[in-house]
């Protein structure tokens, strides 16, 4: 008895799916906020799901250094089926646009040094209407398995939304007796109005929790808003191996300005959010690459106590995001949600930011700003562009030589 009570103990209250995978948030690229479905290589041939976009998006993240920032999943993302399945009731790959088949793609994407991501659905069919995994669940597992798929996404459509909660775990369990570590990526929960966050983080590596993102700044602002009022029920189960999904990066797309792709990057770092581009990366201009690629905030979503951020303050449209690190620091982003007007000052103390009181070095994560110190009997200040950020990382200051007091007050 006393040795049960000890090996509970030492159990993390809430256990994680044990494959290993997935102890920083996953990194990657996935075709479809950008790509959808477009299926027509006629009419449009660069932006077609197919077996060329896989390559050509692998290339350049290999040769631009994505792959080097981190970003090591490639996936394909909805309607890359044939609308049924072989006479042995095997999915097929689009015959045209994936004429080398799946195992083709696995192989080129790991020769270059990637990870290959693939979407499947657990309901009868996928979201646009290609066959799901329902009835074929095994087979289709072996299937992945064979063409050395890494990541497996599973979609909620066209299934009984009551049946989840023992079909997401089953689909699991058949992945994990493949033998082949695959990463389990669910939307199990965007479905459910009460989703059992116990046993989803139990059976998937990440979990989309709510809606699509779409490529605009009001639908950035309404996950940006979910996830804060959901946070006192979610944010507890984001861990080593198993993350809440706020969805793709939509960074240098059609809908976000500068100053909004620097929102969402800062606060999908500091949520610990699974990163995934879905962008056309031939395309990309560079000011959106370099967000992108900013090697500091990349460091604050992996870092390795994955601890997920909360917003800490909101007021008029203004916000405090805040995620304790694995050395101490802090990273605090400071929002502005106001689409219109000025710049706005923001003031904040020790405790509306939720850090403990000491001397910070406080670097600019944007490097908009200059480093300064902040401590004790200060407020600090900063200002903020509309539908903007600023984002900071607060580091305990260790010695006492430098004099503080005149970096004191930023200059707003
Ligand atoms: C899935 O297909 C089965 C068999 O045809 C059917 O009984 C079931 O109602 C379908 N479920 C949904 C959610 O479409
Ligand atoms: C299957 O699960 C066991 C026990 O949780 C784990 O040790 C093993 O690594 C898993 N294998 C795969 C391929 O996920
Ligand atoms: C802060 O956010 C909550 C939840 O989104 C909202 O209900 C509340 O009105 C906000 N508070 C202020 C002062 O804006």
């Amino acid at each position: 008895m006393m040795i049960i009570l000890l090996v509970l103990a030492l159990l993390p209250f809430t256990t994680a799916l044990q494959n290993g995978l997935a102890l920083t948030p996953p990194m990657g690229w996935l075709t479809w906020q950008r790509f959808r479905c477009i299926t027509n290589c006629q009419k449009y041939p660069s932006e077609c799901i197919s077996e060329d976009l896989i390559k050509r998006t692998a290339d350049i993240m290999l040769s631009e250094g994505y792959l080097d920032a981190g970003y090591n999943y490639v996936g394909i993302d909805d309607c890359w089926l044939e609308k049924t399945r072989d006479k042995r009731n095997r999915l097929v790959p689009d015959r045209e646009r994936f004429p080398n088949g799946m195992k083709a793609i696995g192989d080129y994407l790991h020769n270059k040094g990637f990870k290959f991501a693939l979407y499947q659905d657990y309901g009868n069919k996928t979201c646009m209407g290609y066959p799901g995994v329902l009835g074929y669940e095994a087979i289709d597992v072996q299937t992945f398995a064979e063409w050395d798929v890494d990541y497996i996404k599973l979609d909620g459509c066209y299934v009984d939304i009551s049946k989840m909660d023992t079909g997401y775990p089953y689909f699991g369990k058949l992945m994990n007796e493949s033998g082949r570590p695959m990463v389990y990526s669910c939307s199990w929960p965007a479905y459910q109005k009460k989703p059992d966050y116990d046993s989803i983080a139990e059976h998937c590596n990440l979990w989309r929790n709510w809606d699509d993102i779409q490529d605009s700044w009001s639908s950035l602002s309404s996950i940006m808003t979910w996830f804060a009022e959901n946070q006192d029920t979610i944010a507890q189960y984001a861990g080593p191996g198993r993350w809440n999904d706020p969805d793709m990066l939509i960074i240098g797309n059609f809908g976000l300005s500068l100053d909004q792709a620097k929102v969402q990057m800062a606060i999908w770092s500091i949520l610990a959010a699974p990163l995934f581009m879905s962008v056309d990366l031939a395309t990309i201009r560079p000011e959106f690459k370099e967000i992108l690629l900013n090697r500091d905030i990349i460091a604050i979503d992996q870092d390795s106590l994955g601890k997920q951020g909360l917003r800490v303050w909101n007021k008029s449209m203004t916000e405090i995001w805040s995620r304790e690190l694995s050395d101490g620091s802090y990273a605090v982003a400071f929002v502005n949600r106001r689409d219109d007007g000025t710049p706005t000052v923001m003031k904040a103390s020790f405790e509306v930011m939720n850090l403990p009181e000491q001397t910070y070095k406080v670097q600019d994560l944007y490097k908009e700003d200059e480093d300064r110190f902040f401590g004790p009997d200060g407020e600090f200040y900063t200002r903020v562009n509309p539908s903007g950020v600023k984002y900071f990382k607060f580091v305990p200051k260790i010695s006492n030589d430098v004099e503080e007091k005149t970096y004191f007050t930023s200059r707003i």
